[in-house]
Order: C-alpha cells, then structure tokens, then sequence
C-alpha cells in the first residue's frame, strides 16, 4: 500500500507582532493563505520509520520535521510499527512559506491514515502545535486568521456570501537566494499591540488600493532593511505590475498580487531574470 499526498505552501497577508511573551514567543496575528505550490509525500507501511528525500541537502533522520511528526503520533498512539515516508521537495525552505510546517502536518494527515488511528483532529491540532507554530494551519482550511503563536485559528469567510474566503487574484511567490533565520528576523521586529487594522476585513474586501494602505507584514520593513535583495525581488514584482507586493513570513519569498493574469506572467518571467525561485497560479 502507499499512500499519498500534498504538502502545499503558504503565505501570509498581513502579519502584525503584537508583543513578546513570556515564553520568549511573539503573540501574532496573520492570515494565512495556501497555495498551489506543494511538495508531495509518500508513505508505506514499515516495520520501523525511515524516511528519504528528493533533496539530499535535508536532514533525513530525527532532526527532520515529518519524522518529529511520525514520533509524536507513535507516542501518542502508541504505536509500535512504523513507515517508509519519502518527500519529494518542491517549496524552497525556510522562505516564509510554511514548507517544512506543511511537510510536518501532511506526515500527522498521512500516517494517521496508514496506521489506521481515526485521530480526533483536536488530538492532531495539538501535535501540531508541538511541532510549530505555523503546522496546525495546514491541517485546516485554504485560508485561515491566526492569533496567539499562529496556531489559534479561525477559518476567513467572506462576509458577503458568508461562505470560505477564495483568493480571486492572479499570484506570483518569488524566492530570492537569501536566507532570513526566523529567530532573527524576530530579533529585528519592534512588536506594536494597539491600533492595527483588522486583518480579515481589509482581506475580504479584495481591494488592492486597500491592501496597499493597510495590509502590513511587520517582518517587511526592517528585513528588507537587512536584505536588499528581498527589497529588489519585491521591486520587480511591482514594477511588472502587482497591484500588491509584499513579504512572506518573516522572508525571503515576496508574493505579487495582480488583477491581470498577463501581468502575472511577465512578473514571473522577470523575477526568474532576476534569480529568483518563482511560482505562479497562471497558466503559461
Ligand atoms: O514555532 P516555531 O518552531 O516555528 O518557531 C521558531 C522560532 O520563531 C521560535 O523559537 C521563536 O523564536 C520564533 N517565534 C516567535 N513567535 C511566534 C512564532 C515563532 O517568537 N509566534
């Protein structure tokens, strides 16, 4: 038997860091939005764990976030067999994309159903929160508003049909080859609690003139300060048209957002120019 799955990405519209907290995290608040580009997991039932990985830059054993994962479902299912997970990497890591949190919440979706556990999902939602602050999202819907470390979520909806938010909008991820550390991208940030806007409003009114105005990644600016070449990545996207532009996580994938698909595909065309890793939702 093997099982398969989609680890997909994401991104964030607007993240506010609103304190540092005791423990030393931030308390947050963001959407969180999926997209298309996914790595892709594999598992086949084993007699112990063993994993493998189309990219042999990552670390294959403990120190892997799926086979954290695979041990903190056995422990808390007590489970004694184990399974042959093989991830085939497609998501820049460590980019702001939630690639390896993703990675880690398809291996708690993905093995629950192998071993046959019919894991209640607020069981998984807290193994999740073990592993990361961004893995619960990945258990839950295409988009979501989080507080707390990230893991407090609510799915978005729109509040004209009342129905789940669906991003309307031709999109653009490019990764510039700079490597942001998140602990020290937290280290640049001067977290603000009072007068932010309400992230899931300004989203939901899908107006780009209003994003632009209101829609803030706090990473963005002292990053950016840091990393010029993120401040370039964005700067073609924008120049190529993006009715919005902004930082990821806490970097260095910048997404475009744009009304024409045509736009889109230049944009693309550019940011690769550029020496960025891209992806795209318009077709070539
Ligand atoms: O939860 P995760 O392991 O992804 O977080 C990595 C690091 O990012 C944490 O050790 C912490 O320094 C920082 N962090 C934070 N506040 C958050 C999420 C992460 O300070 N809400």
């Amino acid at each position: 038997m093997l099982l398969e799955r989609l680890a997909p990405a994401k991104i964030n519209l607007g993240l506010h860091v609103l304190c540092r907290r005791p423990d030393g995290y931030h308390d947050l608040e963001t959407v969180f939005l999926r997209i298309g580009w996914a790595d892709r997991l594999a598992a086949r039932p084993g007699a112990d764990l063993r994993m493998t990985c189309s990219d042999p830059a990552l670390p294959t054993d403990e120190r892997n976030l799926c086979v954290k994962a695979a041990r903190a479902l056995q422990r808390a299912f007590g489970v004694t067999h184990g399974a042959a997970l093989h991830l085939e990497k497609h998501v820049p890591y460590g980019a702001g994309l939630g690639g390896g949190s993703s990675d880690a919440a398809a291996t708690l979706l993905l093995l629950s159903d192998l071993w046959d556990l019919d894991a209640p999902p607020d069981r998984l939602h807290a193994l999740a929160a073990g592993l990361g602050s961004d893995v619960p999202f990945f258990l839950g819907p295409e988009a979501a508003f989080a507080t707390g470390r990230g893991e407090h979520l609510t799915p978005l909806m729109d509040p004209a049909t009342g129905t789940p938010y669906r991003f309307p909008f031709a999109l653009v991820v490019a990764v510039p080859p700079v490597h942001v550390a998140t602990v020290e991208a937290y280290r640049l940030v001067r977290p603000r609690a009072t007068g932010r806007p309400d992230l899931r409003a300004v989203v939901t009114s899908n107006d780009l003139a209003r994003w632009r105005a209101e829609l803030v990644n706090d990473f963005e600016a002292p990053v950016m300060a840091a990393f010029p070449g993120i401040r370039a990545a964005r700067e073609v996207l924008l120049k190529a048209g993006a009715g919005y532009a902004a930082l990821s996580g806490s970097g260095a994938a910048v997404f475009g957002v744009f009304e024409a698909e045509a736009a889109a595909r230049a944009a693309a065309e550019a940011a690769r120019q550029a020496g960025c890793r891209v992806w795209t939702n318009v077709a070539p």
